[in-house]
């Protein structure tokens, strides 16, 4: 193993808790670095399905897991998940960050509110209060897990904020106001619950490094929903992506041996943006339905998921952004009974008509894109039991070689269902070659 960084190479969902979970074997420190509870990560093991929220999904290997300063933590949910996977997870070696931020009851109505107020403008947010969290934390007026732990700092700190947060409730959305003594006690009291886990994180990480230990750093949701990087202002508020992993954790990026992205072999999205690949009719419906055990449905908001063509355009975003070093294909087997398989190679500006390999702007023009696709023959026949790439039908091959290709990255893991063992490893995802950038856009 060494330092590894997982990230979403695409709108998130593309099956990262899967890829996590098998890393996660052989690392030493499981960290994750961004989001809050807008995540859902579902591990299947031995027939059983974990769904995770919060605590990072390599828990269920027993191993020291983090949550990180980069996090946003929303306490009733944090204590709920401990306790629902008391069990079957060392919560002992669970740690959360003294610096993360904290997810409050304002943070949550106004979500709530301000999605609903926005028309048109709708963003499609989980409502977990994740946007309204992390623009206090930029306005420096955000409460710290360290703070739940200061009867008298947090006390200080709803005294001031809960009548500025009140006016807002009552005034702009006519909602009922916030008193500070019962969100005081509420809070000081989840404190006090969660004080055993509370820890210097970014110094654990460093003395693991010092001590030589694998981290595997996991990322939520995905590239393209990055704060800076992603399909803005249809994107989430924290940064997924592999640069995002150094801040949110406190480690420096030279400890980084390697990122790898994870796709799905087609692409989802949930909420509103854009999605130049989607599908909205028959080939739409048969992703979204396929495979009871891969059902698309938000794991966090249970809504439909958007579904559609792989958009390699995007995946090549996604590698520069990234630096990716290899790629995970998941979800190859939803493919299986297509006739015919597609995948956006280029884009057309449907105002210019110029077309584009690379991601000309991920800024307004976006929008204006439409896919320009390459079509393949379908394999017609069940890959969930192939275990090598040899194993795989030669129409599989040929698709996965030419996303390899187009995207100029390796294809280190494949996926072919839901099971730990349905997992193809075709390349060490760790030790593999590490990648030369050598194309520019
Ligand atoms: P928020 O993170 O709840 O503010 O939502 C912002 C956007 O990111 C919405 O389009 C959500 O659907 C999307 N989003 C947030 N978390 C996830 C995730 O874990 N998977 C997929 N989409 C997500």
């Amino acid at each position: 193993m060494a330092n590894v960084i997982v990230v979403g190479a695409q709108f998130g969902d593309e099956g990262k808790a899967k890829v996590t979970d098998l890393l996660a074997k052989n690392a030493d420190v499981v960290v994750r670095y961004q989001g809050g509870c807008n995540a859902g990560h579902t591990v299947v093991v031995d027939g059983e399905t974990y769904k995770f929220h919060l605590i990072p999904s390599g828990a269920l290997y027993q191993k020291t897991c983090i949550m990180g300063p980069g996090m946003v933590i929303d306490p009733e949910r944090f204590l709920s998940e401990v306790e629902a996977l008391g069990n079957l997870i060392s919560v002992d070696k669970l740690r959360v960050s003294t610096t993360a931020h904290v997810t409050m009851p304002y943070h949550l109505m106004i979500d709530a509110a301000e999605e609903d107020s926005r028309g048109d403008q709708k963003i499609g947010t989980t409502k977990r209060g994740i946007g309204p969290t992390y623009a206090d934390k930029c306005a420096r007026s955000g409460i710290r897990v360290e703070d739940l732990l200061d009867e008298k700092v947090l006390r200080s700190k709803l005294e001031w904020m809960i009548p500025r947060k009140n006016v807002i409730l009552e005034r702009l959305y006519n909602l009922p106001p916030l008193k500070v003594e019962e969100v005081f006690t509420q809070y000081y009291e989840y404190g006090k619950r969660m004080a055993k886990y509370v820890s210097d994180t970014a110094a654990i990480i460093f003395n693991s490094v010092g001590q030589k230990k694998n981290i595997l750093f996991e990322g939520a949701q995905g590239t393209l929903l990055d704060l800076d990087h992603g399909s803005y202002p249809y994107v989430t508020s924290s940064s997924p992506t592999a640069g995002g992993a150094c801040i949110g954790a406190g480690i420096g990026p030279t400890i980084i041996d390697r990122v790898i992205g994870v796709s799905k072999a087609y692409m989802t999205r949930v909420g509103e943006g854009p999605f130049p690949t989607e599908q909205e009719g028959q080939v739409g419906d048969m992703l979204r339905q396929i495979g009871k055990a891969w059902a698309e449905v938000g794991v966090t908001t249970g809504r439909p998921r958007r579904c559609g063509w792989f958009d390699a355009v995007l995946g090549r975003y996604s590698v520069r952004i990234n630096g990716l070093d290899c790629l995970a294909i998941t979800k190859l087997d939803v493919l299986d009974e297509f006739d015919e398989i597609k995948v956006c190679n280029a884009y057309r500006d449907k105002i210019t008509g110029e077309t584009f390999k690379e991601l000309p702007s991920i800024g307004a023009s976006f929008k204006n894109m439409e896919p320009i696709y390459e079509t393949f023959k379908g394999w017609k026949t069940s890959t969930s039991e192939c275990r090598s790439y040899k194993d795989l039908p030669v129409e599989a091959r040929k698709y996965l070689d030419f996303l390899a290709d187009e995207l100029d990255v390796s294809i280190a893991i494949v996926s072919v269902g839901p099971q730990r063992d349905q997992t193809i490893v075709i390349e060490d995802p760790i030790h593999g070659p590490k990648r030369v950038l050598t194309r520019s856009t």
